[in-house]
């Protein structure tokens, strides 16, 4: 009997994406049979990229790294993670910060989901844990070096934007 695919889903606003989610992704691939990373497109939600772009840098940043896709998603988490089967939600949690609006999320979509999708969380590592995207254009908005906390295809495009 053939096994079932475990599929990680990866969601997130990624504006931009970190070395903090790398880290995420990189471990995941060697758990999970396959990672998919959920760029958010969310119209009202004002982003300093857009869906394309995010999506775009992901996508160049693992394109040697075969059990790792990007898509986006638009709607309710959920429904997205269904659509795909076999799989559950993956979170980074960097601090305790994080935990109360992670834990809010987690259960409200285990609750929209008839508890079907479960949501497991990763803890980031040492190295990336003060890393966040709000924090990281912030930072480059003010000229300060942000070179070892994203990929370097991103930091070539944040660069730009801030020039
Ligand atoms: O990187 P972020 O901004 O913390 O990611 C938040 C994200 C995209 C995971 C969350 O906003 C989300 O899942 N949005 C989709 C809408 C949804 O499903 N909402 C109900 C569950 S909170």
């Amino acid at each position: 009997m053939s096994k079932q695919k475990l599929i990680a889903i990866f969601p997130g606003s990624f504006d931009p994406f970190t070395n903090g989610h790398a880290d995420i992704v990189q471990r995941a691939k060697d758990i999970f049979d396959e990672v998919i990373i959920a760029v958010l497109n969310n119209s009202t939600k004002k982003t300093l990229f857009t869906v394309k772009e995010r999506v775009s840098f992901i996508t160049d940043a693992f394109k040697k790294v075969h059990n790792v896709s990007t898509e986006s998603f638009k709607g309710l988490l959920v429904d997205y993670a269904k659509s795909k089967g076999n799989c559950i939600i993956i979170r980074g949690i960097r601090a305790t910060t994080d935990y109360e609006y992670e834990q809010q999320m987690a259960l409200m979509n285990r609750h929209l989901s008839q508890d079907r999708i479960e949501t497991l969380f990763m803890m980031s590592k040492e190295e990336t844990s003060y890393i966040s995207s709000t924090i990281v254009k912030q930072v480059a908005s003010l000229k300060g070096d942000v070179s070892k906390l994203i990929p370097k295809n991103v930091l070539k495009e944040l660069v730009k934007k801030y020039r």
